[in-house]
């Protein structure tokens, strides 16, 4: 059993600077080690190359920040994961903003045509340029995934949606645009809110979310945004959004998707540092992550 884990230190589709140096908290977090220590052979690939200078790269027919470079870097990024696919190691992607979400799964449907996604988020990111509040392309990246977007985004190591509307589930959404809401409608995308979260309890809607992106595909790639998780919990997030998901139901989550088996592929994002407390929220990532990959608790 083979792990490839490869950072993206990328802030540029985010609002606010620091999360690219998340991979590098997660890393110092002692994600390795604890990895190793459940028999897995681990392979750290290291970091991609990110050109984060300011201001260069504004595109001139819209709204979109940093169009280009995050195109160049997702693009690689779907490269890479593709690669290690072929070594038949299960990629795990450490962000770096929600935007690399768009490379991680271009790269995983190369081998997986079939894929289903768990987002797991306080947001949608089903924004695209005509409804982006903020022109930050971390909010657009499921959009881009599902085919809608500006087509640098939906084109990303490949074209044409990468996944179905029936196979993508949304967990812990607590902060949804206006056009968010009616793409979400529209598409028919299963949107676990924080309500239903309260309504049914997370195991249940765990159970739901799971049937939803496993059937019918061959694989499921869960989308980890540490913005998910309550910020009481995971305060080194660039989008905290209040009454979100405890660490300790998130981590029930984790274990679930451990037990079932379906998780082929990972990413766990936006963490940052420079908003944290010692480095609690990439600490909180390793947790998430061993209980993903099958620790358990006795
Ligand atoms: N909906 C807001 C926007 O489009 C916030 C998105 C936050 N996304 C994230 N990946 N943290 O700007
Ligand atoms: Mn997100
Ligand atoms: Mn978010
Ligand atoms: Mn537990």
């Amino acid at each position: 059993r083979g792990i490839s884990i490869l950072g993206v230190p990328m802030d540029l589709g985010a609002d606010r600077r620091g999360v690219d140096m998340g991979p590098s908290a997660i890393r110092c977090a002692g994600l390795q080690q604890r990895l190793e220590e459940l028999g897995y052979a681990v392979r750290d690939d290291g970091d991609l190359i990110v050109r984060r200078a300011k201001g260069y790269d504004s595109v001139p027919e819209s709204n979109l920040k940093y169009l280009y470079e995050i195109t160049r870097v997702t693009g690689e990024l779907a490269e890479a994961v593709a690669e290690m696919d072929v070594r038949e190691n299960s990629p795990l992607v450490l962000g770096g903003d929600h935007s690399i979400a768009i490379g991680t799964v271009s790269g995983v449907i190369r081998r997986r045509s079939s894929l289903g996604v768990i987002w797991y988020d306080a947001h949608g990111d089903v924004n695209t340029a005509e409804t982006s509040p903020s022109g930050n392309i971390h909010g657009m990246a499921l959009a881009a995934i599902l085919g809608y977007g500006h087509p640098h985004l939906t084109n990303i190591g490949g074209s044409g949606p990468r996944v179905r509307p029936e196979h993508t589930v949304i967990v812990g959404a607590r902060s949804l645009d206006p056009g968010e809401k009616r793409f979400l409608k529209e598409k028919g995308i299963a949107v676990y809110t924080m309500h239903e979260i309260d309504r049914l309890g997370i195991s249940r809607v765990m159970e739901q979310a799971i049937e939803r992106a496993s059937k019918g595909t061959d694989g499921v790639h869960l989308s980890f945004d540490l913005d998910g998780v309550d910020p009481d919990d995971a305060p080194g997030v660039g989008t905290p959004i209040p009454a979100g998901i405890s660490l300790r139901e998130s981590l029930l989550v984790a274990e679930l998707l451990a037990e079932s088996g379906v998780v082929t592929s990972a990413e766990f994002v936006e963490v940052n540092p420079a908003l944290d407390e010692r480095n609690k929220t990439a600490r909180a990532a390793v947790e998430l992550i061993a209980a993903l990959m099958g620790e358990t608790i006795l």
